[in-house]
């Protein structure tokens, strides 16, 4: 059985298969391709030769193939492949890899390809995953892994999460504090309101050598890197570092509880701005692609109803409100990012500032459509990208939000016209960290929600059914196994047994720290 997820759009399937030898040869157009399915295929225990000219498996550049998107012809004597960019003869190689189960394969004399003809394209641009540093840290290499697995199942934007109230984790040379002493925080809530008083957080950050890597790794995979800095808001690693940034210019301690936080940053006064300025000066040198996040959720609004700076701010902008204040803030930060060539994304929270620019993504996650403001964002013709929360949040364990759940998202089914299809740039799925305290427990977490994840991007409506999702997804679960990634298996993303294990529950927080292996049998 063929078994390829994300699941293309057109397959023909044939008689017989194509020979992967010592003897093969890959020649034509796509130079960087050619190099990366040698090495996949490598792994086999096969080295292939390259060549400029052309051979047994055969890249070809057509530009009448959409973008990303290939036409895959196996054949039992020749491999053709056509796309329009690299990126779709990237996608043909994770389709053929999955065609032939090479990363399986080890030791072998030749690998069969079976005999097909594949067409394929993405239904979404923006295919993304997002990842939370700022409450638990990751490794270079836990991120590489997750930009493996994203590349596998054709997602192509990874959404960085570094900066939160618990932790600030990106070097900014111009204010060497925020990492020195805005990574740490003395203490960790558990669950419940337990605590862990043991520091946590020093060195953990990413210097600008690291950020530069990450985005070249990804790169290589045809993977978008996007930094969030989450402003005004969740700003409270900074303000431990710059307690003028605030409005009562009070120090205060990196947060060592998580939820939402009274203590924002002050739009009134006149630090913030210039400080949010030289961070994106720095940051949008290392990021060199379209679009930066500028979180905006859970901003309440407590202080600034008694700063007298933002209540000056407003007499003088001539503003309705607090809210309308943060929309101002919003569009300044909007206009300078654009002078830096960057669209603006934020959540879907600042919607409540009326004037907010029509320029801005809506990253929604939280409210309907109507009470978040979401349908009338979209009937003025303007751009969102999914993330609902009660389905595709990955903090949240499988007896929240089980596979089929997570894979039944759509407009419909989230309450949107299917005309609208065209101003949604993608679905993203996000990893919030707070309760994610080990590698086996994001492993747990994201995966196989990620399978899912690139399957209702890229998969046509048509062609989107859970049933033969799960049939495809036993391949996969081998290659995570041959990779030791620890991820759920299907008595535990169906939820038997999961009741009661909330994401902050005694059970999963024991798994974490390792002490309980309960959670053993139910993942790889
Ligand atoms: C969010 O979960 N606060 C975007
Ligand atoms: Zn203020």
């Amino acid at each position: 059985m063929i078994s390829i997820i994300p699941k293309p759009l057109k397959v023909t399937e044939g008689k017989g298969v194509f020979k992967y030898t010592f003897a093969t040869k890959v020649g034509g157009d796509f130079p960087q391709t050619k190099k990366q399915l040698v090495s996949i295929f490598s792994k086999s225990g096969i080295e292939a030769t390259i060549t400029s000219c052309s051979a047994d498996i055969n890249f070809v550049t057509d530009s009448s193939i959409e973008e990303e998107g290939y036409l895959l012809e196996v054949a039992e004597n020749s491999i053709t492949i056509k796309a329009s960019d690299e990126a779709g003869a990237f996608y043909s190689l994770q389709t053929l890899r999955q065609l032939c189960k090479v990363d399986i394969l080890t030791n072998v004399e030749e690998v069969e390809i079976p005999c097909c003809v594949i067409y394929d394209k993405p239904r979404f641009k923006r295919r993304a995953f997002m990842l939370d540093v700022a409450r638990h840290f990751s490794t270079m290499d836990t991120i590489k892994e997750c930009l493996n697995m994203m590349a596998l199942n054709k997602l192509n934007v990874f959404h960085w999460h570094l900066t939160d109230d618990q932790g600030w984790r990106i070097e900014i040379k111009k204010y060497p504090l925020l990492t020195k002493q805005g990574a740490v925080r003395k203490g960790t809530q558990l669950a419940g309101n337990k605590m862990e008083d043991k520091m946590y957080g020093e060195g953990l950050y990413y210097t600008q050598e690291d950020i530069k890597e990450i985005v070249s790794y990804a790169k290589d995979l045809h993977i978008e890197v996007m930094p969030e800095i989450d402003m005004p808001g969740h700003l409270v690693a900074a303000i431990n570092c710059y307690p003028e940034l605030s409005c009562e210019g009070n120090q205060i301690d990196v947060s060592t509880h998580w939820g939402i936080l009274d203590d924002i940053g002050c739009v009134g006064g006149d630090k913030l701005m210039p400080f949010v300025k030289d961070i994106i000066d720095e940051i949008v040198e290392l990021f060199p692609y379209g679009y930066f996040h500028i979180g905006g959720d859970e901003v309440p609004k407590k202080k600034w109803k008694v700063c007298p700076k933002c209540g000056a701010k407003i007499k003088e902008l001539g503003l309705k409100d607090e809210e309308e204040l943060q929309g101002w803030f919003n569009n300044e930060i909007l206009q300078y990012l654009k002078t830096k060539n960057k669209n603006m994304i934020g959540w879907n929270e600042i919607l409540k500032a009326t004037k907010l620019s029509d320029e801005t993504i809506i990253q929604w996650w939280i409210h309907s459509a109507k009470a978040s403001g979401v349908d009338k964002w979209l009937a003025k013709g303007n751009k969102v990208i999914l993330t609902p929360e009660p389905y595709l949040y990955m903090d949240h364990c499988y007896d929240m939000k089980d596979l089929k759940k997570y894979y039944s998202v759509d407009l419909d089914t989230m309450g949107l016209s299917m005309d609208y299809e065209s101003q949604v740039l993608g679905i993203e799925a996000p990893l919030w960290t707070e309760y994610v305290r080990c590698k086996e427990k994001l492993q747990f977490n994201i995966y196989p929600r990620m399978q899912a994840l690139g399957e209702i991007n890229w998969t046509s409506k048509e062609n989107k059914n859970f049933a033969d999702f799960e049939t495809r997804l036993p391949l996969q679960m081998k290659i995570m196994d041959s990779l030791n990634i620890k991820y759920a298996n299907r008595e535990a993303y169906l939820v038997r047994g999961f009741k009661n294990w909330g994401r902050a529950s005694k059970a999963w927080l024991n798994w974490s720290k390792n002490q309980n292996h309960e959670f053993e049998k139910y993942c790889k």
